[in-house]
């Protein structure tokens, strides 16, 4: 509990009304919780009025409600008079303890209390929880009290009401379109080699969703680490039901309206994406697998003499021998450590898998097997002996990740790879964790886990509990581990399984995907729903995992995963080889254009990626997000497509629906103009937007005026992607390099889009330690005026912080100029383009430029 409810409660905070009949509070004293005023809530319950917040029993039924803030209110709910353990993986102890003075009211059906944001009524009847945001929108609405126990064991469901316009999004990397309305999930992280359409559960277990009703949006976080479910509607029409197998419920309600609020709120509470190395935007080439050292030098040395700019090589399993995590296959690859130097000359990272499973191997002089039985850092089976059961190795242990001893020991293991040979990054595979040949895919559910952390008991706990937090506590004992060796670098690294909260440990990425057209079209939302959780540092295998890419496939695929944070390829073994090349050296021109296209893009790319990592807003952005005030009556934009997603405030990506079909389709252009991000020319032949909106109404907004959202025809076709600018932005961007160590030439270019509210930003640090965090950054805001003589005004801000950038001078580009400008010497016009350019110092002071 928090300690704010321990103080006695001013007399002001008392909720008073007239008495019924009383409950002996001594009967049911919930362990923390001091005793407080109180009152009857009903026939046969008593609330207790909390300085942040209230308590409510009914019989062993204790619920506790209290504000962290005016915007974020946490609801818990215990059985057996007392309230669940008071601790959590995700959410930070700091958020947990925050809390905001409450008033308090009552009235005939409810009592509760009400922050500046939100408003909170518990029923008389049956202890439902009503959160009402200050407009008087229903957030949530619970139909049947508080929850309902599961009969059958420590279960429970809750049912909330689904108002007839709400819409929702999140959950994650979850199969289908981004809104879940109607459809319903199952959160049990699961190892899922070729999934398809329709498949859940997969990977990841991020609780979060981000709920839309009459034209506002707020947030809802289960903190519950069971097997749970999500049905949004689908079982029951009008219902959303939201039930576990076991544990706690524990849920926190965040405000909104508007959903980068709802983003920021969900960072505060369970932790900001952890900041990525500048490399790691850059572009990326693995295989499952390049067997020998000859190969993979091979692979290197082609993309470098193609002249496809490259970041990172990944080594997939084949460099381990016997698969045995923490080992180098000496036959086929004799000269490992070399090879990583020759790499890292070449401005290429090595990123290499280290999965969780340590081969069992007595006797062997296997040292991971050696420190962790000699520590005794295994989990074990039911009748306490360390669990043995089959995955790459053969037979393997499992770490036990729940212990901070035994995540110490982990890191210890990445001291020779990271400090010795010089790897840059690592991989946490099948960390569901996945067991071969066993229906369930995952171990027994009674194996036992000991817990020590923080806020919980120290107890050994099912792997019921623990299950869809093994892959987040994985990640954090690599990441830890990282850091402790070495402590001035952003450490990179990959898991595929997760819980809420493992945003904080770096990235992930959506999986064994497909190689179907399909599947690239799947990439979009899941990639979206993934920064909806946190999880804005992802990725999809480009090309799709299992199968073989036919080149079209490859080339579009590559061309979406440009504007996607983490772009990577990534390749079955069984599949044919999916490098930027195969397929010939047309199809591979247009993939090097697109790639070339990302690293002119960094600058932009970087400072987006900043923004997310400090405050919790992800880089791939739903339209929602950025125009929240949809369409004519409040409903989302992205319910018309699926295929366009934002990058950051100023670029739109309107990938194609059907990206299979050959046929036109159209781009809905939200409010506001738009650019051509190739041409850099205003979007003209607008035409307006007819859709379906909310509850079927058909609607043609012609003639709602330019402000209204449009619509653009597009014939596709295979070399080109449409990307927007929205007007009002500016975009950094840089000369081209073949990788993210080279210094651009000339100057850092600024992309000018004349237009309303016109802004942006620009952010560079040294791209790979926390000298930022100590004021070692450069952040320079930029803005511009559109004059009434139709001239425009540029205004680069005093770059804030220390950091000195690789710049000297800007290239500043007006776009939308219909006419030779005046007032800026040595400005060039392009008329064609329609573009004016000119170059002026960067020399760490601010500067206008009047173009008339
Ligand atoms: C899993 C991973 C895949 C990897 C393979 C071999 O299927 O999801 O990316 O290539 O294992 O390690």
């Amino acid at each position: 509990m928090a300690p704010a409810a321990q103080t006695r409660i001013p007399s002001r905070h008392v909720i008073a009304f007239a008495t019924t009949s009383w409950l002996a509070l001594s009967a049911v004293a919930v362990p923390g919780v001091a005793t407080a005023d109180s009152v009857a809530a009903g026939p046969a319950a008593v609330a207790q009025a909390l300085p942040s917040g209230m308590i409510w029993r009914l019989g062993d039924m204790v619920l506790q409600v209290t504000a962290l803030r005016d915007d974020v209110v946490r609801v818990r709910v215990g059985r057996n008079g007392s309230l669940p353990e008071d601790a959590s993986w995700a959410v930070l102890p700091a958020a947990r303890r925050a809390s905001v003075a409450v008033t308090g009211f009552s009235t005939a059906d409810a009592v509760g209390f009400s922050t500046r944001a939100l408003k909170v009524a518990v029923s008389r009847r049956d202890g439902g929880v009503t959160v009402t945001d200050r407009t008087g929108r229903v957030l949530l609405s619970d139909l049947d009290g508080a929850m309902v126990p599961d009969r059958r064991g420590d279960g429970f469901t809750m049912t909330k009401s689904i108002p007839d316009d709400a819409h929702y999004f999140g959950l994650g990397d979850k199969f289908g379109p981004l809104d879940r309305l109607g459809r319903s999930f199952v959160m049990w992280n699961t190892d899922s080699y070729g999934y398809q359409e329709g498949q859940d559960p997969l990977y990841k277990d991020i609780p979060f969703f981000i709920g839309y009703t009459k034209g506002g949006y707020y947030g809802m976080f289960l903190d519950n680490s069971w097997r749970t479910s999500f049905d949004f509607g689908k079982t029951r029409r009008g219902e959303l039901a939201i039930g576990a197998d076991g544990g706690p419920v524990d849920y926190y309600v965040l405000a909104g309206p508007d959903p980068k609020d709802v983003e920021r709120a969900y960072a505060w509470l369970t932790g900001t994406p952890a900041m990525q190395p500048l490399w790691t935007l850059g572009f990326q080439q693995s295989r499952w697998g390049y067997p020998t050292e000859k190969d993979v030098r091979a692979i290197v040395a082609r993309l470098r003499h193609d002249r496809i700019p490259t970041d990172a090589i990944w080594l997939d399993i084949d460099y381990q021998q016997h698969y045995r995590p923490f080992t180098v296959d000496a036959k086929t690859f004799p000269a490992f450590g070399k090879m990583v130097s020759d790499f890292t000359a070449q401005g290429v990272h090595t990123v290499a898998i280290t999965d969780l499973h340590i081969a069992d191997l007595p006797n062997a002089g296997y040292a991971p097997y050696d420190s962790g039985m000699a520590q005794d850092r295994f989990v074990k089976t039911a009748d306490g002996k360390p669990y043995v059961a089959p995955v790459w190795p053969g037979p393997t242990l499992f770490p036990d990740f729940t212990q901070a001893a035994t995540r110490a020991w982990w890191g210890t293991l990445y001291r020779q790879f990271y400090l010795q040979d010089g790897i840059s990054g690592f991989w946490n595979d099948m960390d569901e964790p996945a067991i071969f040949d066993t229906p369930t895919k995952t171990m027994p559910l009674d194996n036992r886990h000991r817990i020590d952390e923080p806020g919980f008991a120290a107890r050994v706990a099912s792997h019921r509990e623990i299950h869809n937090l093994y892959g987040m506590q994985n990640h954090r004992a690599t990441y830890e581990g990282l850091l402790a060796l070495k402590p001035d670098e952003r450490p990179f690294v990959m898991t595929r399984a997760s819980y809420a909260g493992g945003q904080r440990y770096g990235v992930t990425w959506t999986g064994d995907n497909s190689s179907t057209w399909n599947h690239l079209r799947l990439t979009i939302p899941m990639l979206e729903s993934l920064g909806l959780g946190g999880f804005t540092f992802s990725g999809a295998d480009i090309g799709g995992f299992a199968g073989s890419a036919s080149a079209n496939l490859l080339t579009k695929w590559i061309e979406v995963a440009m504007f996607t944070p983490i772009a990577r390829d990534h390749s079955d073994e069984q599949s044919l080889p999916q490098e930027p090349w195969v397929g010939g050296t047309a199809q591979e021109d247009i993939r090097r254009r697109f790639i070339e296209a990302r690293y002119r893009l960094l600058p932009y790319l970087y400072t987006v990626a900043e923004e997310a990592a400090r405050t919790g807003i992800p880089m791939m952005r739903p339209l929602f997000m950025e125009f929240p005030a949809g369409l004519l009556d409040g409903t989302p934009l992205d319910l018309a497509t699926d295929s366009q997603f934002m990058l950051g405030r100023a670029l739109m990506v309107a990938a194609p629906p059907s990206p299979e079909s050959p046929g036109p389709y159209s781009v809905t252009l939200p409010v506001g103009g738009w650019y051509d991000y190739w041409t850099g020319k205003p979007v003209t032949n607008l035409k307006p937007l007819s859709l379906w909106g909310a509850g079927g109404l058909f609607m043609t907004l012609k003639d709602t005026g330019p402000t209204a959202p449009h619509t653009l025809g597009i014939t596709p076709r295979l070399d080109q992607l449409p990307v927007f600018v929205r007007a009002g932005s500016i975009i950094p961007r840089q000369n081209l390099v073949q990788s993210t160590g080279e210094t651009p030439a000339g100057p850092l270019q600024l992309d000018v889009y004349p237009g309303a509210d016109c802004q942006g930003s620009l952010y560079a640090d040294d791209g790979h330690s926390f000298a930022f965090r100590h004021g070692a950054y450069s952040r320079t805001a930029l803005s511009c005026t559109l004059e009434a003589d139709h001239g425009v005004t540029v205004t680069i801000g005093r770059p804030e912080g220390s950091f000195q950038p690789w710049w000297h001078s800007y290239r500043i580009v007006v776009h939308g100029l219909a006419h030779a400008p005046r007032g800026v010497a040595g400005a060039t016009y392009d008329g064609a383009a329609g573009s004016a350019s000119f170059v002026v110092p960067a020399n760490g002071t601010a500067a206008t430029y009047r173009l008339r």
